[in-house]
């Protein structure tokens, strides 16, 4: 059952099948390229992309434009500790903000011993890293190390959290390097880039026990933490009864920093923050962010936004908003699979993942099938998803999965149905695609899946 309803709408519109064959050639065959307008299902992100309430516009009136102490910042800190029960807030521009704020206060020189130069790289470990906080460690001189649980990444394997942190793989990479090189551990939920797949509490504690076991600093990645509550109560024995708030703070109350991408489960189209327990560690991430993002109390957002997201994140928590959420993601899994597409299940927080090399067995990885997937996708319905193999991470070893996913409070089941009748066509013309070749790359070829051109081979 729906507990919201729309009141402001945004027209769209399905261009002719020979226009969108006519754009996909024009955007060298890399939907990251088409114009928004020219989409008619639009699945690329669910970051950024939702619906903010009524009250949320309201909070936007509200907005105190202060540069320094707003009493938006004030709505904002009060939301988090209420929320997720933290007292430290730094606001950031989205996450990958609150990632160089955080990952640079806590790797940057003079944090590991020795100072960067000179010293032995440290480690940081994470159930799997997402591409921006990779980026951000690698950027602090650190090597980010991705320790999934066994399964994590085969689409046959069921499990209820898939997207756990292996402590085990944990222990070995600790027992190669030395703890001292291990200065944080991570933990992403849920976990976007095991397709979406939950961690459980009991996880979340064993993670938060073995950091403190190495003396590391222990980070959630909490971009969908309500998502995670909701599985946690749904599929974790003992949680069924505690409210879906009390579940949400305690998943956070383990971490001593948390990394949020309010584009997420703080339901606004823009802003996020770092938060912080210790002091010290506080200061340090305030003095990076005057650097980076903006006086500590703003970070890189409007006041208007600092409100937004204060409301925001108490609606996440809401338990038919949530409910209602995942079960769309499990709707359009349902629809998909009855067209007789091969997706991940169960089906994770945010999107369904396809499996693009089962779909299409004639494509061979280097010719890129997800990719192919996509394009055609858009060709046969004007739905965009997004391609998460071989194109987007070259040279890893991980399945050729497309992934699906659903903004937030923004699509109707009839938009689903579209989305599973245009796969449904594309399975029918499966056996006539052949792959892609790439014609133009960027130079940084960890990011060429957003810039990079492509031609039928
Ligand atoms: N961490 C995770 C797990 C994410 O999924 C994202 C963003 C970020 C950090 C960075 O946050 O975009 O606000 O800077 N994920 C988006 C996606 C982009 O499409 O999955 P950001």
């Amino acid at each position: 059952m729906r507990s919201y309803k729309a009141k402001m709408v945004t027209p769209i519109r399905l261009p002719s099948r020979e226009e969108r064959s006519r754009n996909l050639e024009r955007a060298g065959y890399n939907v990251f390229n088409l114009d928004a307008a020219a989409v008619y299902v639009d699945l690329l992100t669910d970051s950024g992309t939702g619906t903010m309430s009524d009250a949320q516009w309201a909070a936007l009136v509200r907005g105190d434009e202060a540069y320094a102490g707003s009493e938006s910042f004030h709505r904002l800190r009060e939301a988090v500790r209420d929320v997720m029960g933290f007292e430290h807030v730094v606001p950031t521009h989205q996450g990958r903000g609150a990632e160089n704020v955080l990952y640079g206060a806590l790797l940057g020189e003079g944090d590991v011993a020795g100072g960067s130069s000179g010293r032995e790289r440290p480690v940081v470990l994470n159930n799997t890293h997402f591409d921006t906080t990779r980026a951000h460690v690698a950027n602090q001189g650190a090597e980010a190390v991705d320790c999934p649980v066994e399964g994590a990444w085969d689409r046959t394997v069921e499990g209820d959290f898939l997207g756990n942190f292996s402590v085990e793989r944990a222990r070995e990479v600790v027992d190669e390097v030395g703890a001292e090189r291990v200065p944080v551990v991570v933990l992403t939920v849920t976990n976007n880039s095991a397709a979406g797949q939950p961690v459980s509490m009991a996880n979340i504690r064993e993670t938060a026990a073995f950091a403190d076991e190495i003396d590391a600093t222990f980070v959630v990645d909490a971009c969908r933490f309500a998502e995670n509550a909701h599985f946690i109560r749904e599929r974790e024995t003992g949680f069924a009864d505690r409210s879906l708030a009390a579940v949400a703070r305690e998943q956070l109350s383990y971490a001593d920093a948390l990394t949020m991408s309010g584009k997420k489960d703080g339901l606004v189209n823009i802003g996020g923050f770092a938060a912080v327990r210790d002091p010290d560690l506080l200061e340090r991430t305030k003095q990076r962010a005057i650097l980076y993002e903006g006086f500590p109390t703003y970070g890189g957002m409007a006041g208007r936004d600092l409100d937004a997201l204060a409301v925001g994140l108490r609606e996440a928590v809401d338990p038919p908003y949530v409910a209602e959420r995942v079960e769309q993601v499990a709707t359009l899994g349902e629809l998909l699979s009855e067209a007789g597409i091969p997706i991940v299940t169960p089906t994770g927080g945010h999107a369904v993942y396809v499996d693009a090399g089962d779909l299409l067995p004639q494509v061979p990885p280097g010719a890129f099938p997800g990719q192919r997937l996509v394009c055609e996708l858009y060709r046969e319905g004007g739905v965009r998803g997004v391609e998460l193999g071989s194109f987007a991470f070259p040279g890893a070893d991980r399945p050729e999965y497309v992934r699906l996913a659903l903004p937030r409070r923004t699509y109707w089941r009839e938009h689903l149905e579209h989305v599973a009748e245009t796969a449904a066509t594309v399975r029918e013309q499966r056996e006539a695609y052949t792959g892609l070749e790439i014609v133009s790359e960027p130079p940084m070829k960890e990011l060429r899946h957003f810039t990079a051109e492509l031609r039928p081979r």
